[in-house]
């Protein structure tokens, strides 16, 4: 089967973390996953894959993560043609209603206008926030955790939105 990579940054633990329990949990299901830490990773090395899964979480009001930030001009120039990905990212819907996973949309938008296909759209049902980059008609461009009031939803969150991009990437 073809590998997955999954691509993620965090500064406090929370991306971390669930990138580790999405990894582990598809791959219970059969997926191969190849794990980097965009803290050390050379973004050109998303290209090596035709799909990808990216986690980001939204900082400093409205910001990619900083690991993320570092590398973004890099990450807007990369022809993604050819790749299908999905985001998701942990946010704040409380302290951060103006900006909540705004990094999805910072990440996702690019991704498609750089030839990508995204895949892993989440409803917006059951959030309440009052803008997001991440906002595409009533979903999100991406999967939103919210390990800061929500963190009880977070892992079946993830295990629905796993088993919906199972589908969609058509493994
Ligand atoms: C200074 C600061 C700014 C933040 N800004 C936002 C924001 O604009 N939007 C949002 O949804 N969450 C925001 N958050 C919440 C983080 O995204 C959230 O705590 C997340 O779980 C952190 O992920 P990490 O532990 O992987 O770094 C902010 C948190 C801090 C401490």
């Amino acid at each position: 089967m073809e590998k997955i990579g999954l691509f993620w940054g965090s500064n406090t633990g929370n991306q971390e973390e669930a990138a580790g329990f999405l990894k582990e949990y598809m791959e219970s299901e059969g997926a191969q996953i190849d794990e980097f830490n965009i803290a050390d990773t050379d973004p050109k090395k998303m290209l090596d894959y035709k799909k990808l899964i990216i986690g980001c979480p939204t900082w400093h009001i409205g910001e990619l993560q900083d690991d993320w930030d570092f590398i973004y001009e890099k990450y807007k120039e990369l022809d993604f043609s050819g790749i299908t990905a999905a985001f998701f990212g942990c946010g704040d819907q409380v302290g951060y209603a103006d900006n909540f996973l705004d990094a999805i949309g910072l990440l996702g938008k690019p991704f498609m206008q750089n030839g990508g296909k995204l895949i892993g759209r989440w409803p917006t049902e059951g959030y309440e926030f009052d803008n997001s980059l991440a906002l595409d008609g009533d979903e999100f461009l991406g999967l939103g955790l919210d390990n800061d009031n929500e963190e009880e939803l977070s892992e079946e969150r993830m295990i629905v939105w796993a088993e919906l991009i199972k589908d969609e990437f058509e493994l």
